[in-house]
């Protein structure tokens, strides 16, 4: 059996058919508000099910519960704040329980909310709870800074989805992995989070995973990151080379996770544990520094975090050491493994990586399969043409 939805039961907020055409004409009537494309991304993933059991941005209650307590105000598991800023003249025109349409930079109305409750928030506090830091600099905390100063908390409905359509062969949601799942008889799935392209450590520890559970959901992050990230069409042709060089086809499953990354290391891991649940996995990997940036954490803070909580999440953690390819042992390997010499371990920093790829060399095999590596060179040169 696929794994329960975090808090019990699937949330659907979409409207569909005759519902959705009546709300869509309705919405041009109401008040509205441009949010960004992070917004927007997290209404999608309220609406389909994949932040169940949230049903609308935080009110305050859940918001304060989630910062202090990584709790929502019922006590159910939730680590990072997914809220709806904006500024505080753009809200004064926003009565209580009154609907608002929600539009994206693109002018399209994604959806609406019914705002319950309007408040201020402490961003210093949330930085240092969520991010465990102030620092401007850090992407995640830099994105908290430039939002408006009000959070608008209340249900949501979501009548239409942001375009997936460059990746839509790969676009699933909750209902449909889930279903994908069953069809497939995979009673045991390990999801994968990613915003980078499958190296040989990806590969490996996705790879020991799935000797022990029926499949794997590599679900990379294509939602906003930052600028020096890979960018999102380059990595999907990476992993569909390395899925078609490299694995076994009918134990994987490539679904695009829409999701902005905040780089929150620790509090993130456990946001992406749970949004995997409810994608259907039961378990979930959680390797070096997972969802960190620069030196913000230590390399198994998420993993000490999310095994305080591990029980009562309900997906199961595999936790993985440092890989990197050993030249005298001949594999993969981590220091749980090998013994020998750091000088014997093959360790590439991102920097010297995309250096070597911006002058169109392949790093080492035992880092990069070389199909992957071809495919990161041919993006690199289209992106800086
Ligand atoms: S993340 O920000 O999405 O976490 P990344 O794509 O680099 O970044 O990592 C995906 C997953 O692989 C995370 O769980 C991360 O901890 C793990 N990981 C990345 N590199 C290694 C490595 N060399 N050894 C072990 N785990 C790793």
């Amino acid at each position: 059996m696929v794994n329960q939805p975090h808090g019990g039961r699937l949330i659907s907020r979409e409207l569909t058919g005759p519902n959705r055409a009546r709300a869509i004409r309705h919405a041009e009537a109401l008040p509205s508000l441009t949010v960004s494309s992070w917004v927007i991304s997290d209404l999608e993933l309220i609406g389909t099910g994949g932040f169940s059991p949230l049903t609308g941005f935080m009110g305050q209650a859940d918001y304060e519960n989630v910062v202090r307590n990584t709790r929502l105000a019922d006590g159910t598991i939730w680590s990072i704040p997914i809220t709806l800023p904006a500024a505080e003249e753009q809200t004064k025109n926003f009565n209580i329980d009154e609907e608002i349409a929600l539009k994206g930079e693109d002018g399209v109305i994604y959806g609406t909310i019914t705002v319950e409750e309007k408040y201020a928030y402490d961003k210093a506090k949330e930085v240092v709870n969520i991010y465990g830091t102030t620092d401007g600099a850090h992407p995640g905390v830099k994105k908290v800074y430039a939002k408006g100063d009000v959070y608008l908390g209340g249900p949501i409905t979501l009548f239409n989805r942001p375009d997936h359509s460059e990746f839509a062969s790969y676009y699933m949601d909750p209902v449909e992995t889930r279903k994908m799942f069953e069809d497939l008889g995979w009673k045991t799935i390990v999801g994968f989070q990613t915003r980078n392209p499958v190296h040989r450590a990806h590969e490996h520890i996705q790879k020991t995973a799935l000797e022990s559970v029926d499949g794997l959901l590599l679900n990379p992050l294509v939602g906003e990151t930052k600028s020096d990230d890979i960018p999102a069409d380059v990595r999907m042709e990476s992993y569909e080379t390395i899925l078609r060089n490299y694995y076994v086809k009918d134990r994987v499953l490539l679904v695009i996770y829409p999701a902005a990354m905040r780089y929150a290391g620790p509090k993130e891991a456990i946001l992406h544990a749970i949004v995997r649940k409810n994608y259907g996995c039961t378990h979930f990997i959680v390797g070096r520094d997972h969802a960190g940036v620069g030196d913000y954490y230590g390399t198994y803070e998420a993993q000490q975090m999310i095994a305080q909580y591990e029980e009562e999440l309900g997906i199961q953690i595999f936790k993985f050491e440092h890989a990197f390819y050993c030249t005298v042992c001949e594999n993969m390997a981590s220091s749980k493994t090998c013994p020998h010499d750091r000088g014997n371990h093959v360790h590439l920093s991102g920097t010297k990586v995309r250096e070597l790829l911006r002058n169109g060399k392949r790093p080492p095999k035992e880092f990069s399969r070389p199909e992957v590596a071809d495919v990161l060179i041919k993006g690199m040169q289209k992106n800086e043409a």
